[in-house]
């Protein structure tokens, strides 16, 4: 056992952890963030993605005791129900989910792609590496590969995602 503190979605958390447990595990089982999903817990579908200080990482893959002092988001800090977070108004508004498993991953990364492309960090498809990249449809679906939705939403999560960036697909 180990003592880890992070914070989570503006709030403190101390807690006193076997130290293999992953944050995937700390947020849902410990901290009761179910929001974040766990799916193949092998690091390949991208349902555990979590935003930890401005970056989107699968929390499956990562211990928590390696987030000592970090700031987590998860997808109840995003938004509540009566303050959506844009991207969440824009998945409904386009139906980017259907059974909603993939859908707070998927959130949580649509929300952090914006913010890379934003801050010029190119891609495997960014034409000119030295350029600012755009959020064109083939950047943000190339960036969202690790996010799988077997309801197979993407040309929706696409078009929601463009929304957000003020621009239309
Ligand atoms: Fe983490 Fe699938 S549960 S990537
Ligand atoms: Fe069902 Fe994506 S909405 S897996």
């Amino acid at each position: 056992m180990n003592t880890v503190s992070f914070n989570v979605n503006g709030q403190s958390h101390r807690l006193d952890l076997d130290t293999r447990t992953t944050l995937l595990d700390a947020l849902r089982e410990h901290l009761h963030f179910t929001g974040t999903k766990k799916g193949c817990d092998h690091g390949q579908c991208g349902a555990c993605t979590v935003i930890v200080e401005g970056r989107r990482i699968n929390s499956c893959l990562s211990l928590a005791m390696m987030h000592e002092g970090d700031r987590i988001t998860t997808i109840e800090g995003l938004g509540d129900p009566d303050h959506l977070h844009p991207m969440q108004t824009a998945f409904i508004k386009h139906d980017g989910f259907q059974c909603g498993y993939c859908t707070p991953g998927q959130i949580c990364s649509a929300v952090a792609v914006l913010d890379e492309v934003k801050a010029g960090i190119p891609s495997h498809v960014s034409e000119n590496l030295l350029d600012h990249p755009q959020p064109t449809n083939m950047e943000m679906r190339e960036r969202m590969s690790g996010n799988i939705c077997r309801c197979g939403a993407y040309s929706n999560i696409a078009e929601a995602m463009a929304e957000v960036a003020g621009r239309t697909l």
